[in-house]
C-alpha cells in the first residue's frame, strides 16, 4: 500500500491549503487540530532545549516592521530571486529553477545576464502554456504594506526572518543578560517571503514559522565552544563545500575532523545539537546529513553556513536548519544606519559582537517528522511519532457507551490530563477509535472495560506493535511516564494480554 502524507494530513486535520473556499492561494497552509498540536510540541522541544539547557533568553518581537531595518540589513537591496514571466499567460517562474530543470545542472551563482543567455540558448518556454518567456529580473521577496493612514503613513515590511528583530534590541538584551558574552537569544515566530512560485506544500511557504537563535560572542574567542568536547566524537554524513562536485557523495566524519579542516567548534556543536533534536522529534539519523554552503550560494551576510538537510522521498533534500557565521555584519549595519551604538565594552576591549545564528524552520521539520514516521502495517497506517512530540500522548476510551464505563473512562482521562500528559478522550467503536488514533500518531491507548469495575485496571495498548498490557489505574501515571521516557519496556509495564 502506498501512502501519501499530504492526503492523510488533509483528511485527519494536520494541515491543509488555506482559503480553500475561495480557491486557495499558493504558499499558505492552515494547521488543523492535530497539526497545530504537533507544531506546538516541536516548538516546545526546541524552546526547552535552547532556553532551559543552553540558557538563551526568549523574546518575541513584531512581525510587521518599518522598512528602515531592512535597508540596514541589506534585504531591500539583496533579498531577491530571479523572476521570469511568460509573455503569453503571465505565469511567473523562478528563472534559475527553470534552467536547472532543463539542464539538470546547478544554476547557483549565475548572474542575471548568464541566466538570460542560457534560457535563450536552451529555448526554454513557459511550463504552463508553452509561451515565450520575457526577460528575467531580480525580484525582492519582502511583502510590503503601509503602517498608519493618510499622508503620514510609512512603508511597512513583513519580516522575512526573525533575526533582525532580535538584532535591533541587542544593546537592551546585553544589559538584561548582565553584560556577558556569549549571549544567546531565541525567538519563535512567523516570517514572510513572497516566493515566486511555491508548490511544495509545507516546504516552501509564503508565511512560515521560524525558531531562530542568535549567539552573540567575542570574536577573540575564535569559535571555541566550551561543550565541544562532549560532542566531538559524534559522526555525521557530511558534504563540505569542496565535496559538492558532480558524483561526490557525503562522507561520514567526526566533528573533530570537521573542525580540524572545515569550520569552528561553535558551528560544529550546534550542528550536533540540531541533529540530536531532530532525532528526538523522531526523524531517524539515516535521513539527515550536514551540508556546507558553497561560496556562491551563501547568503550575503554570512561567512560560513551549514545546513542540516532531510532527505525526503517526495521533495528531495529539505533544509531543516541553517547555521551561519554572520560575523558582525548585522550589528555593524544597524549601528551605521540607526546611529545607535551596538558595540560593547568588555574586559577592557570595545568591539561589536559577532553572531552565530541557528535558524530553524518549524514547518519543514514538522513535515519531515510526518514523512519519516508514516508506517504501513497490513491495512493499518500509523504515524510512529515519539511521545516527546506526538499531538496526543495517550487516548482514553470506554469499551462501550453504557453501564457507567464512560464515567470511569473520563475519570482516567482527568487523571492523565491532570498529570500533564497530552491526553484525549473519545467514544465509539473500539476498533475505529484505535484506527483514528493510529493515524493521529497517538503512542498509547487506554481502554476502560467491564473488568475495570472489578480489578481497577485498564488495558494499555501500544500503537506500534498493538500489544496490550493490563495496568492498575493507580499505577497508570507512573507506568506511562516510565514507558514514555524509555525507563520501562512496554511489555514489562503490566500483564501482557496479546
Ligand atoms: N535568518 C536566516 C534565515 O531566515 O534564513
Amino acid at each position: 500500500m502506498t501512502v501519501n502524507v499530504l492526503d492523510i494530513a488533509k483528511r485527519r486535520g494536520f494541515f491543509w491549503p488555506s482559503f480553500e473556499i475561495y480557491g486557495s492561494c499558493a504558499g499558505f497552509y492552515t494547521y488543523g487540530p492535530l497539526g497545530a498540536l504537533l507544531k506546538l510540541r516541536i516548538e516546545e522541544l526546541l524552546r526547552d532545549h535552547y532556553v532551559n539547557k543552553e540558557g538563551c533568553l526568549l523574546i518575541e518581537a513584531p512581525i510587521l516592521t518599518p522598512e528602515d531595518p531592512w535597508v540596514a540589513s541589506g534585504h531591500v537591496e539583496s533579498f531577491t530571486d530571479m523572476n521570469v514571466e511568460c509573455t503569453k499567460c503571465g505565469e511567473p517562474h523562478r528563472a534559475d529553477h527553470l534552467l536547472e530543470d532543463k539542464t539538470r545542472k546547478t544554476a547557483e551563482g549565475m548572474s542575471l545576464n548568464e541566466i538570460m543567455a542560457a534560457i535563450s540558448k536552451h529555448d526554454i518556454k513557459c511550463t504552463k502554456c508553452g509561451g515565450t518567456l520575457g526577460e528575467p529580473y531580480d525580484y525582492n521577496m519582502m511583502f510590503k504594506t503601509y503602517i498608519g493612514p493618510g499622508k503620514n503613513k510609512i512603508t511597512g515590511c513583513l519580516r522575512p526572518e526573525t533575526a533582525q528583530t532580535t538584532y535591533m534590541p541587542f544593546r537592551r538584551l546585553f544589559e538584561i543578560g548582565r553584560k556577558r558574552l556569549p549571549l544567546g537569544v531565541v525567538q519563535f515566530g512567523k516570517a514572510h517571503r513572497n516566493e515566486i512560485s511555491p508548490r511544495q506544500g509545507l516546504v516552501r511557504l509564503r508565511e512560515f514559522s521560524q525558531a531562530e537563535v542568535q549567539f552573540f560572542m567575542d570574536p577573540a574567542s575564535s569559535g571555541k565552544h566550551p561543550k565541544f568536547g562532549s560532542v566531538k566524537r559524534r559522526k555525521f554524513m557530511v558534504l563540505t563545500k569542496g565535496d559538492q562536485k558532480p558524483g561526490r557523495k557525503p562522507a561520514e566524519m567526526t566533528l573533530e575532523a570537521l573542525v580540524k579542516k572545515h569550520t569552528t567548534e561553535w558551528i560544529a556543536y550546534h550542528l550536533a545539537t540540531a541533529v540530536q533534536l531532530f532525532e528526538r522529534m523522531g526523524i531517524p539519523k539515516k535521513y539527515l546529513r550536514v551540508r556546507q554552503h558553497k561560496d556562491d550560494e551563501r547568503s550575503f551576510y554570512s561567512s560560513d553556513t551549514w545546513d542540516v538537510e532531510y532527505m525526503s522521498d517526495t521533495f528531495g533534500k529539505i533544509e531543516l536548519v541553517g547555521i551561519a557565521a554572520r560575523t558582525d555584519y548585522d550589528l555593524k549595519r544597524h549601528q551605521e544606519f540607526s546611529k545607535q551604538k551596538m558595540q560593547v565594552n568588555l574586559d577592557g576591549k570595545t568591539f561589536i559582537p559577532h553572531v552565530i545564528e541557528v535558524a530553524y524552520g518549524i514547518d519543514r521539520p514538522l513535515y519531515s517528522v510526518m514523512e519519516s514516521n508514516v508506517k504501513v502495517d497490513g491495512d493499518r497506517v500509523f504515524f510512529s511519532f515519539p511521545p516527546s512530540v506526538s499531538p496526543y500522548q495517550v487516548a482514553v476510551f470506554p469499551l462501550v457507551r453504557k453501564d457507567g464505563l464512560p464515567k470511569l473512562a473520563r475519570d482516567v482521562y482527568d487523571t492523565l490530563n491532570g498529570a500533564g500528559f497530552y491526553a484525549l478522550y473519545d467514544e465509539g467503536f473500539i476498533g475505529r477509535l484505535y484506527y483514528r488514533q493510529d493515524e493521529a500518531g497517538t503512542p498509547f491507548g487506554v481502554t476502560v472495560d467491564y473488568d475495570t469495575k472489578k480489578d481497577k485496571a485498564v488495558t494499555l495498548r501500544n500503537r506500534d506493535n498493538q500489544k496490550q498490557v493490563r495496568v492498575k489505574i493507580k499505577d497508570l501515571v507512573e507506568v506511562l511516564r516510565k514507558v514514555m521516557s524509555g525507563q520501562l519496556k512496554f511489555e514489562k509495564a503490566g500483564k501482557l494480554i496479546k
